[in-house]
């Protein structure tokens, strides 16, 4: 049994907060009734309605997956390219992507139908680390990693500090391994970092997702998350109240 708000919420249709109004303002619906009061709870059997529309009671799933270069993180794509739910064939519930990584960027990824979660940790003032691997290229100099690390001006305005190592470099190919840890999720944003300085990045593997890692995945398998991990994605983003101007 779960409280009638969570099960509105997870649907994707709106926030917890959103669905308790909808609820008092009699917009709910169970089993055919009308229901204002807020303490009730529903079974997976109970039909749930809101203005009318029945809600989708799927179990909540959560995947990681390690995309490979190649693949479109979305559901479908109209030039019928593989996609990031083409891994889940065996998955009855209409899960998609939390987020995007580019076609051309390889890495972890988390895939779900719970709306709720995804909702909130795409919020832009929730601000999970991320962090990447940059194959690039020359070898990035000291001045340009202290920029890339204090924030780099792009055409959508200065990036936010970032965490940045040099891990490797190969003197005589010119090449550099550089991890780059940034919170922020615009579009293209770390290829766009790298190519202000004037460096080209051959390869970009996202290798966390959160406190979420690659361990143990080659690109392509995925695993489901554990319930300890669902439960810190949701205290993570509880901690957030994206309807506050200060996200606090
Ligand atoms: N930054 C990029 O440039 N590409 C991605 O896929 C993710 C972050």
């Amino acid at each position: 049994m779960e409280r009638l708000q969570k099960v509105i919420a997870q649907a994707g249709i709106t926030s917890r907060r959103k669905a308790e109004q909808l609820i008092v303002s009699g917009k709910v619906e169970v089993n055919g009734q009308t229901v204002t009061e807020l303490g009730i709870k529903v079974s997976p059997d109970d039909q749930v309605k809101v203005n009318g529309v029945p809600i989708s009671r799927e179990q909540p799933v959560y995947f990681l997956l390690y995309k490979p270069v190649g693949v479109i993180s979305s559901v479908r794509d109209d030039r019928n390219r593989k996609t990031v739910v083409d891994f889940f064939d065996h998955v009855p519930q209409r899960i998609f992507p939390v987020g995007r990584l580019d076609y051309d960027t390889s890495g972890a990824i988390v895939l779900t139908n719970d709306g709720e979660l995804a909702n909130k940790l795409m919020h832009p003032r929730f601000q999970l680390d991320k962090t990447y691997i940059a194959a690039v290229h020359p070898i990035p100099t000291e001045d340009q990693l202290r920029r890339l690390a204090s924030g780099i001006r792009l055409d959508d305005g200065m990036t936010a500090g970032a965490k940045v190592r040099l891990v490797s470099s190969d003197r005589s190919r010119q090449t550099a391994n550089v991890q780059l840890t940034i919170h922020e999720g615009r579009n293209r944003q770390v290829r766009r970092m790298f190519a202000a300085l004037d460096l080209h990045v051959r390869k970009l593997r996202r290798d966390r997702y959160g406190f979420l890692s690659l361990a143990g995945l080659h690109p392509g398998d995925s695993r489901p998350l554990k319930p300890h991990e669902v439960k810190t994605f949701y205290h993570l983003v509880e901690r957030v109240n994206p309807s506050r101007p200060d996200g606090k």
